[in-house]
């Protein structure tokens, strides 16, 4: 139906189009009777419907329909499958439309910066190329079922300690190439109906009327031209939000902030034309889920059928001592074993807080193996939701692993450890559970330890277990896709999406993490996860991109179209591409990763940053070609001064890996770019800084030639032992003022050289 929205617009009054920016209830938009402007809900998101009938609340407390669990994100971040975040977008966004939900609060993308973030179970990853990508499929998954998405929390919300005031202090380069990066990506790519504000501050500034990060950036340079929501009570000045462009405030807050808009348009605080532009996208919004309803329905074990499967792609096998051939992994059915921890009773398949699923059913590994035929001697060995020793039960779990062959191990954190609302006080196990896994080490050398968590874990035990499963956080299904796993009807193939460092203090954010709950300095810039560790050659329990498969993968033959990149307007590609074979016996997918490193010396910058990824599923022997296209942004980084990406001539790597650490094939590429950066010369400007610009290394060259010899020692450096490097050095680092305070040039001369040098520049 075409629908004039502008018409619509200027029936309205000043009241109702300031009422109609702010929510009527808890979940719902505004509605207006007399212009047939209907009553839509919003629902949280993101791995399920939470959608809720009586008592509404934020926190995750109150019941929520019926409905199917998914896995969290950081288990799908680690299928590396973009099709599969699409599949289950495309399930929710059905489920949506079955249950008359306009949009999804979801995807969350914020980057992981320190494993202690309570709410890192609802994010993607440490890298932000991998959290876009798999963010945009996810939101083009939801839409296609013409439902709406919310990308959140728009932008630097990587804490939950007084997250709804912390002021985040970031220079512009982290920011861009850490924490807007995977929203750039997702906007661009995905359209998505709305991006929620996150709740803090960004250097000084609340997101949800920061004019810089929604006017400038979100709109002017990415071009999103959907809704910008507030967080749940996330505003503070609404006046400036909505002239920043925040234009949805949720929930309803006691008709304040209604008043305030109107008034301040009627007494010229706010343009009329701003209001408008904010209820114009409102009710684009509105009319869009409304005069498009399907009649849908889904079924129920359907999607818990499909939650399975996600599952089963996500899931991360890290260790398998001995490999596929000799690998404790999978499990013999015939052996004896013995399941040890409640987890594998009361599997944790979801975090708390607002995205708390009321899942329809649970199957638990007990039950899953149950239904499978598998027998299994179960103890409880520890609780799932607390750390409490219990000396009875830790007896009872040794028996039992030494009645076994094989004891696994289901292990995890309590929802009282990590969720939304506060943040990890360590990066530690549950110390009963830890304490069991040591107990039953020194009986049974078959061990093999299934996780149940929403981000990282010290391991002190690693050396003493043969296998390990890192399920993350499930879903309802959850326990049918460990035993699929276990026992090898599914052969894993997850990768991390993030890395597991040894101990907390390891962590580059440590220092600054969470802060003093005013301010909190991200320092360590754009060296998070993987991007810090390598850097700095630190060990790790295990790296970005790390994960194990029942079979082996063979990688050979990279191929570059061409060995250099020219780039002229910036939207020139290169293709890369490599064979990658399934070596081994059974079949299994294998997530490829490209990663490019920077040898141009020209910025402090990561080791390697990830540029590429594709999930590639070969059987026994066969041999698959994946295909990367790479452009600009690439290889470029944020250059502050420019005041946009840049990526300096010269040569970098492009290698393709396994993980961030497990790199298997490389090639050079030379980029030559034309792009300069801003350049003004000045009585302190270097020789060495006029001779790297192409605009003035000729005349640079000339002067050099004529007043300075670098081959010639500087009088008096001899003695020093060190003279001709010194004087080397001299050469390079003299300052233009140098000519006339060391070489008898006219002081005059000199300044006409700097005009000169500046009209270069022009
Ligand atoms: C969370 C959002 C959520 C909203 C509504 C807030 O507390 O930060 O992610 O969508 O509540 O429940």
């Amino acid at each position: 139906m075409d629908r004039d929205i502008k018409r619509l617009v200027n029936q309205l009054t000043i009241e109702e189009k300031a009422s109609l920016c702010g929510g009527e209830d808890f979940w719902h938009l505004r509605s207006i009777e007399r212009l047939r402007i209907p009553r839509v809900m919003v629902s949280d998101g993101p791995h399920g419907l939470r959608k809720q009938k009586d008592n509404p609340d934020h926190l995750g407390h109150n019941d929520s329909i019926k409905a199917v669990c998914f896995p969290a994100a950081c288990a799908t971040g680690s299928s590396f499958d973009k099709e599969l975040l699409y599949k289950m977008g495309a399930a929710l966004g059905e489920e949506c439309q079955a249950e008359g939900v306009s949009a999804l609060l979801g995807p969350a993308i914020n980057i992981k910066r320190s494993p202690l973030c309570g709410r890192n179970f609802e994010y993607i990853s440490e890298d932000p190329h991998l959290a876009g990508k798999m963010a945009a499929s996810f939101i083009q998954g939801v839409q296609s079922r013409n439902v709406g998405t919310s990308l959140k929390h728009f932008a630097a919300n990587n804490q939950e300690f007084f997250r709804t005031t912390v002021d985040v202090i970031a220079d512009e380069r982290t920011l861009r190439e850490m924490y807007l990066a995977a929203f750039e990506t997702a906007v661009k790519e995905s359209a998505p109906w709305t991006v929620m504000c996150s709740y803090n501050k960004i250097n000084g500034i609340h997101s949800s009327e920061n004019q810089w990060l929604l006017a400038e950036v979100l709109r002017g340079e990415w071009g999103f031209k959907g809704v910008a929501v507030s967080d749940w009570y996330g505003t503070s000045d609404r006046i400036a939000g909505v002239k920043a462009g925040l234009d949805l405030e949720m929930p309803y807050s006691g008709g304040h902030n209604d008043k305030a808009l109107a008034e301040a348009v009627k007494n010229g605080g706010l343009p009329e034309a701003i209001l408008d532009a904010a209820v114009e996208r409102i009710l684009t919004l509105i009319f869009t889920y409304a005069d498009n309803r399907v009649k849908a329905e889904f079924d129920y074990d359907a999607h818990h059928a499909i939650s399975a499967d996600i599952e089963k792609e996500s899931a991360v096998l890290l260790k398998n001592e001995g490999g596929p051939d000799s690998g404790l992994l999978p499990l013999k059915k015939d052996k004896k074993i013995a399941f040890i921890g409640a987890f594998a009773d009361k599997p944790r398949f979801q975090g708390g807080g607002s995205s708390h699923i009321n899942a329809y059913k649970a199957t638990s590994a007990l039950q899953a193996a149950k239904a499978r035929g598998i027998a299994v001697d179960y103890v409880e060995g520890f609780p799932a939701d607390r750390d409490v020793k219990d000396p009875v039960a830790l007896k009872a779990a040794v028996d039992a692993a030494k009645r076994a062959d094989v004891a696994v191990v289901f292990a995890g954190l309590p929802d009282v450890i990590e969720s939304e609302g506060y943040d990890r006080e360590h990066m530690r196990l549950p110390e009963c559970q830890n304490a069991v896994i040591n107990a039953i080490a020194e009986v049974q050398p078959n061990i093999v330890v299934v996780l149940h968590n929403g981000s990282p874990v010290e391991m002190p035990w690693i050396d003493k277990v043969k296998s390990l499963l890192e399920m993350y956080l499930g879903g309802q299904a959850v326990g049918e896709a460990a035993i699929s796993l276990l026992f090898g009807e599914a052969n894993p193939s997850g990768k991390l999406a993030e890395t597991f460092p040894l101990r907390i203090e390891d962590n580059p954010s440590y220092e600054n993490f969470p802060g003093d709950g005013k301010t909190v300095h991200y320092n360590e810039g754009v060296f998070i996860g993987y991007r810090y560790y390598d850097y700095r050659k630190k060990d790790v329990l295990f790296p970005f991109g790390h994960g194990l498969s029942y079979t082996t993968f063979q990688y050979s033959n990279l191929k570059m179209e061409q060995s250099s990149i020219h780039f002229v307007n910036g939207s020139e590609t290169i293709t890369v591409s490599a064979d990658v074979t399934n070596t081994g016996k059974v079949v299994g997918k294998e997530a490829v990763q490209l990663y490019i490193e920077d040898k141009t010396g020209a910025a402090i910058r990561p080791l390697r940053e990830l540029k590429g990824f594709d999930k590639v599923s070969l059987a026994p022997g066969e041999t698959k070609r994946v295909v990367f296209t790479l452009d600009k942004r690439s290889f470029a980084w944020y250059h502050t001064e420019l005041g946009d990406w840049y990526c300096a001539s010269g040569e970098y790597a492009v290698v393709i890996g396994a993980s961030s650490r497990d790199l298997r094939l490389s090639a050079m590429v030379q980029v030559v770019s034309n792009e300069y950066l801003p350049f003004h010369v000045d009585w302190n400007t270097t020789v060495d800084a006029l001779l790297k610009d192409p605009r003035t290394r000729q005349a640079a060259e000339e002067i050099s030639a004529r007043y300075f010899d670098k081959s010639k020692q500087e009088p008096g450096l001899e003695s020093l032992g060190s003279g001709d490097k010194w004087s080397e050095r001299a050469y390079f680092e003299a300052p233009l003022r140098h000519l006339y305070m060391t070489k008898d040039i006219p002081y005059e001369e000199v300044e006409k050289m700097i005009e000169a040098f500046n009209k270069l520049l022009c």
